[in-house]
């Protein structure tokens, strides 16, 4: 099962990241979980996110870039969900051999990410690669929409295609 841990602060408001949900949502074994939508009090319900993780067999955490990082509450999410004694630490080995894969939407262009002195992309990957190694996930190479906030919806339906076919791919890896 492919689980979609979905944080943008204002769904209804989104144009690349509910392309790629409606996109990942025709295939069979996709579950979504909107935070925004299920917590919008920021209170988070951790035995239903650990049950849904326990059943996934890939995890993708989707969202919107926010200067440089994660949305809040995805931040919290991470911090509150990954316990000690489940995801990591003695006894923590609930998302051991699962996969993780970072499916980010940016304002930027390629290039804002390696002009100047600001960070290129897999530098800002690294917090969330290392979280996944440090709970024994496999890091899948991330899945990223550049240009987001300009993208015309011809160039934003085939992004979000080929992110539905990354999932097809994975999945049909599964079987074979
Ligand atoms: C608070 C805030 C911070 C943002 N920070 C960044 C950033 O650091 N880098 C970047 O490329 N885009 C940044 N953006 C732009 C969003 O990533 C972009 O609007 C979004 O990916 C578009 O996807 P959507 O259509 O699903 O909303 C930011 C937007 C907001 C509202």
């Amino acid at each position: 099962m492919i689980l979609i841990i979905y944080a943008h602060p204002y769904p209804h408001h989104s144009h690349a990241n509910r392309c790629m949900i409606e996109q990942a949502m025709t295939l069979p074994g996709v579950e979504v979980r909107s935070l925004y939508q299920l917590y919008p009090d920021f209170d988070i319900d951790i035995a239903a996110e650990q049950a849904a993780l326990t059943r996934a067999d890939l995890v993708i955490w989707q969202h919107p870039m926010q200067w440089y990082g994660v949305p809040p509450l995805l931040k919290l999410w991470i911090d509150k969900v990954l316990s000690h004694g489940w995801a990591y630490g003695k006894g923590g080995a609930a998302l051991q051999k699962k996969s993780l894969m970072w499916a980010v939407t940016t304002g930027g262009g390629e290039h804002h990410f390696t002009l100047g002195d600001r960070p290129g992309f897999d530098t800002l990957a690294q917090p969330l690669q290392a979280t996944a190694l440090y709970c024994g996930m496999y890091w899948l190479p991330p899945f990223v929409i550049h240009n987001a906030f300009v993208c015309d919806d011809e160039t934003l339906t085939r992004r979000a295609s080929a992110y539905q076919q990354r999932l097809r791919d994975w999945q049909e890896t599964q079987r074979g």
